[in-house]
């Protein structure tokens, strides 16, 4: 593999292009994770510049290369239970949003959903604290930019050395164990699989259509690339959308400065609309 140059006009182009398509906001410093990361695609591709790398880029219509791309530059780093203080409070909220619910209705948003652990872990959490958790109507809509990590959520395939950190219980209730290619797999179980629906989606970028309300919406290590202005955008969109009450979670190093008079912080990265 030979080492390709990224000018500064070239990365330039990739900057404008890549916040237009997805929010993704590069700042000048990421020139050289660029030029690191995608080399290996150039040298694939058997293309001799970045410019021509650029062309590719923005002729391919069916948005594979711009994933590809992404899925290069950003990060879908994911685990089960992550983020352990949020689950802890949410077993404190959870009589709460019981009692509130007498259709016994739960719909909640996992917007970049990355491989699926945290919708899968929603689910988990649910099953392991409502005594009655088949009698309740529960669905998950799981939400993500890249088609790669969708469809390794869809298949629901996770390594033992993942699974097995969860509690033995929790795991014989939520998983089957699988043979993929010879190796162990545990695949969470269809029964549970089918309360989410997996959607690509773009969350900058897609137009807004959600008109019922989400009792939570989970959108963490998500905005850690976008700008002020997609972020507070984005922002006001979850509001119109969490009734009085109702949580948003997001990543632990992630804090909101705005959106003060609609949304409480209550500790831990959550947020509560009020
Ligand atoms: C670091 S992962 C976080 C996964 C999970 N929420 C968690 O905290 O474990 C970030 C995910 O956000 C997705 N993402 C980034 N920009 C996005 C956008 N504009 N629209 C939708 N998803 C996006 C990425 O593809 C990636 O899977």
């Amino acid at each position: 593999m030979f080492e390709i140059e990224l000018k500064p006009e070239e990365f330039t182009l990739f900057r404008n292009y890549i916040y237009k398509k997805v929010g993704i906001s590069l700042s000048e410093q990421k020139s050289t994770l660029v030029k690191g990361r995608l080399n290996k695609r150039l040298n694939q591709l058997s293309l001799n510049s970045f410019r021509d790398y650029y062309d590719y880029l923005i002729s391919d219509i069916s948005g594979e290369e711009l994933t590809f791309f992404v899925s290069a530059i950003s990060t879908n780093v994911t685990s089960f239970f992550r983020e352990s203080a949020q689950w802890i409070w949410l077993e404190g909220y959870l009589p709460a949003l019981i009692a509130s619910k007498k259709d016994k209705k739960i719909r909640i948003w996992s917007a970049g959903c990355s491989s699926g652990e945290e919708p899968y872990t929603i689910l988990m959490f649910l099953q392991h604290h409502l005594p009655d958790f088949q009698s309740w109507d529960i669905k998950i809509l799981a939400t993500d930019i890249s088609s790669k990590v969708l469809s390794k959520a869809i298949a629901g395939h996770y390594e033992s050395k993942q699974v097995e950190l969860l509690p033995k219980e929790m795991v014989m209730k939520s998983f089957d164990k699988v043979q993929v290619d010879s190796v162990l797999r545990y695949q969470i179980r269809p029964f549970l699989k089918q309360k989410v629906v997996f959607r690509l989606y773009n969350l900058i970028t897609d137009p807004f259509f959600f008109k019922n309300k989400f009792d939570m919406i989970f959108c963490r290590n998500v905005m850690i690339y976008f700008d002020d202005v997609n972020r507070h955008e984005l922002i006001e969109k979850y509001t119109r959308v969490l009734p009085k009450g109702a949580p948003l979670f997001l990543g632990s190093s992630e804090s909101l400065t705005t959106h003060k008079e609609t949304l409480k912080l209550l500790g831990s990265s959550i947020y509560q609309k009020i």
